[in-house]
């Protein structure tokens, strides 16, 4: 049974691999190596990413890819995407590829408004609550001048404060319901420290305020924190052509493809079993930018399917109609990105990815990002609706596999060209190459 150990954050990295090989692996020597393989041999560097986070004993590699021919707001882009899934990029690259010649993506930032809350508790009425509120309000505004100062030169800073009774769903509870622009910052800390501000403001004026019995000056702060949810941090891209520009195959006329295009997406506008699969599909992409350019993509994930649920019941992010003989497919999305601050000017992958897309701020990184969301998905139903999904993932999937059972260059040129007229599956993949080998 593993020990519990107390102090292991303040041992030294070798004295945690240490640890970490005599309590898990038996003091497995390749345990130690493996991990010592992925240090970078410039300590700066390694430094630099054993301080980014607690306990670092090694690195974890990404494959860090370009998607090139982003024609976006008529402005070329090649897209940074870090992700690990095959057939990702690919497949951004050959939707990018296919609405250039057809007018490009059109992207559009409809809101940036952040949303943060102070949660706490007053026993007594609402009546006076809210009058204790109008008259405090600017102070309570006021006491995080000193925090809000850089923000607002930048123009952004705490847009409003609303009072919320929340008493109909708990007994007593009350909101601060409050609202940033953080401009080009993703702005976490910045609405936290604000938020932490508001609630001590509001306990010592509480406890000043005459009109209150001592009860009611006693409020109970429970948290003070951000929202992840930002439904008015919002972004739209799109793309359009006449139906005759669409894709046809032996089996669909391109009238047919649109048809069968948009049913796909109606399907997963209604059916919640799809609606998952197919958001899953635009975070492939949406993921892929937010961890290239440094950004949190948990919170990405967290207020874009919270989104998708916005009507009580969890729907494509993606929507797509003809009308008048032009198919049009588009996404909108919550988006709280950032270019400032964070990982941005420490990670020198994320500045190097923020700069090929020739350092845009935060609006511009929401339509980038939009775009590629829906051209991951356009890549997915496309594949979904002609060839079938697996075609394409296997043939990428293949490298994975060879990789896998470590095959030489040899027996991996001669399984490519073998697979390029058999179908992949990971047992027939397995076969071929004992076979290879016996
Ligand atoms: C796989 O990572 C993503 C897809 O399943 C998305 C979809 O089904 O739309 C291909």
């Amino acid at each position: 049974m593993t020990p519990i150990v107390s102090g292991f954050s303040k041992l030294s990295k070798a004295n945690k691999i240490k640890w970490l090989a005599e309590h898990h692996f038996n003091n497995d020597q390749n345990v130690i190596d493996t991990l010592a393989m992925y240090w970078n041999s410039d300590n700066g560097l390694q430094k630099l990413h054993d301080e980014f986070t607690e306990n670092t004993i090694s690195n974890y590699y990404l494959p860090f890819s370009v998607a090139p021919n982003f024609l976006i707001n008529n402005k070329p882009y090649t897209l940074p995407m870090t992700i690990e899934e095959s057939s990702v990029v690919a497949a951004a690259s050959k939707a990018a590829k296919f609405w250039q010649t057809r007018g490009g993506f059109t992207a559009k930032v409809l809101s940036t408004s952040k949303v943060g809350q102070v949660h706490f508790m007053f026993m007594g009425s609402s009546v006076i609550l809210e009058k204790f509120f109008t008259e405090t309000q600017s102070k309570i505004l006021s006491s995080v001048s000193h925090i809000t100062k850089n923000m607002e030169k930048r123009g952004g800073g705490v847009t409003a404060i609303t009072l919320i009774d929340k008493t109909t769903e708990i007994d007593n509870y009350y909101q601060l319901h409050c609202t940033f622009e953080t401009v080009d910052a993703m702005g976490a800390n910045f609405i936290n420290s604000c938020l932490e501000q508001f609630a001590k403001t509001l306990v010592s004026e509480a406890e000043k305020y005459n009109e209150f019995s001592d009860t009611e000056k006693e409020i109970e702060i429970i948290m003070s924190i951000l929202s992840n949810y930002v439904p008015q941090c919002l972004v739209n891209a799109s793309v359009s052509c006449d139906i005759t520009d669409l894709p046809s195959t032996p089996t669909l006329s391109s009238q047919q493809y649109a048809e069968k295009f948009i049913r796909a997406v109606r399907i997963a506008e209604i059916e919640p079993y799809r609606a998952v699969t197919h958001n899953k599909g635009i975070m492939n992409g949406i993921d892929a930018i937010v961890l290239a350019t440094g950004n949190d993509f948990r919170a990405i994930e967290a207020g874009a399917h919270a989104y998708a649920s916005k009507n009580g019941k969890y729907s494509s992010l993606t929507h797509a109609e003809i009308k008048d003989g032009v198919f049009k497919f588009s996404i909108e999305l919550p988006l709280a990105l950032g270019t400032v601050g964070g990982l941005t000017s420490l990670h020198p992958l994320v500045k190097l990815a923020l700069q090929l897309l020739e350092n845009p701020n935060s609006k511009k990184l929401m339509e980038i990002t939009a775009v590629a969301g829906l051209a991951q998905n356009f890549a997915a139903i496309n594949s979904l609706i002609t060839t079938g999904i697996q075609q394409g993932h296997m043939k990428m999937h293949l490298m994975n596999i060879l990789n896998q059972f470590k095959a030489t260059e040899t027996e991996k040129q001669q399984l490519i060209h073998h697979f390029k007229n058999n179908t992949v599956t990971h047992s027939e993949v397995v076969a071929q190459i004992k076979k290879l080998r016996v």
